[in-house]
């Protein structure tokens, strides 16, 4: 290196010593009480916004809605139809229905079931609720879950539950609370689609922690060990669709008295519904990525 640009460098160092260190909203969020925490997130995740998203959804009819479910090449999906088919669950409660992913898959594969849909906000299921009525989705029923603030009825009739991208938004002692209501409940099985770093893969019980992401305000949370704290068991999946260079996804299953057969089934159903529908995605998947090049997508 030049000695001119050594020079300007620690010229540059020095005055940045002077000035004041520069914000991190990022680590500044972490930093904050629990009930800022919460509220920031509420915030974020506000009606209004997520209502700006929704674009003309709420007109789908059943061909749009295969079309939907085809093109999703997410193995979490198949996997929640692959549990769906081979619990039978009585009522599938999804927690944090922004678009209501989870519930959309189950009305296109005839889940016969009850399904739940539930977001914290009172204001976005009324939305929901209203927008779908005498629709494609009218069974589904609509119910508002605080994730960090859990009761008791908000699970007193679900055998399972579902989170995709969700519980990376709440805090560790809602989490706590949470897997706390978990245990009381009847819920027999939660899938869990979400981020992990190493450490939160833990199998231990005492020392496990939450860890916060770098580039934004989601957290890692250790799910395999809070659900064997909390006397389910648990095993992890990797799913690397969604994941990125800074974020690792899987899936985390967090049941119990499910026999271990009927897990093998579950999975093998999942992997079946992904492999038989892997031509349609891919070929659709891999020309969203790479529009100039002709894959064959046009005619899929
Ligand atoms: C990234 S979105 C997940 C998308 C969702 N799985 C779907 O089907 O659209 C995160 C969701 O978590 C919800 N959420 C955030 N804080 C919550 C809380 N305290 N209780 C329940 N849901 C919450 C948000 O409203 C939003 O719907």
């Amino acid at each position: 290196m030049s000695s001119l640009r050594q020079y300007f460098r620690r010229v540059r160092r020095a005055a940045g010593m002077l000035l004041p260190e520069r914000s991190d909203p990022i680590r500044e969020f972490f930093g904050r009480p629990y009930e800022a925490r919460v509220s920031e997130i509420k915030h974020l995740y506000r009606h209004e916004v997520k209502k700006g998203q929704l674009g003309e959804w709420f007109n789908w009819d059943a061909e749009r809605l295969d079309n939907e479910v085809a093109r999703n090449f997410r193995l979490y999906f198949h996997l929640l139809l692959g549990y769906s088919r081979i619990l039978r669950p009585r009522s599938v409660l999804q927690l944090g229905s922004f678009t209501m992913t989870d519930s959309q898959w189950l009305i296109a594969d005839k889940f016969p079931g009850r399904i739940v849909a539930s977001d914290y906000s009172a204001e976005h299921v009324e939305y929901l609720r209203k927008g779908f009525a005498g629709g494609l989705f009218d069974r589904v029923e609509f119910r508002v879950v605080d994730i960090e603030e859990p009761k008791d009825s908000d699970l007193h009739d679900v055998t399972m539950v579902v989170a995709l991208a969700v519980f990376s938004n709440i805090q560790p002692e809602g989490m706590e609370r949470f897997f706390a209501a978990l245990a009381r409940s009847p819920v027999e099985c939660v899938l869990i689609g979400d981020m992990y770093v190493k450490p939160t893969l833990t199998l231990e019980t005492e020392g496990a922690r939450s860890v916060p992401m770098p580039n934004s305000r989601n957290w890692n949370h250790p799910y395999l060990s809070l659900g064997r704290r909390h006397g389910f068991d648990s095993f992890f999946l990797p799913d690397f669709t969604y994941s990125s260079f800074v974020e690792a996804r899987g899936v985390f299953v967090i049941h119990r008295q499910v026999p271990r057969e009927a897990h093998l089934r579950a999975i093998a159903e999942g992997f079946g519904s992904y492999l038989a529908r892997q031509d349609g995605f891919l070929r659709r998947y891999v020309a969203e990525a790479y529009p100039e090049l002709d894959c064959g997508a046009r005619n899929a």
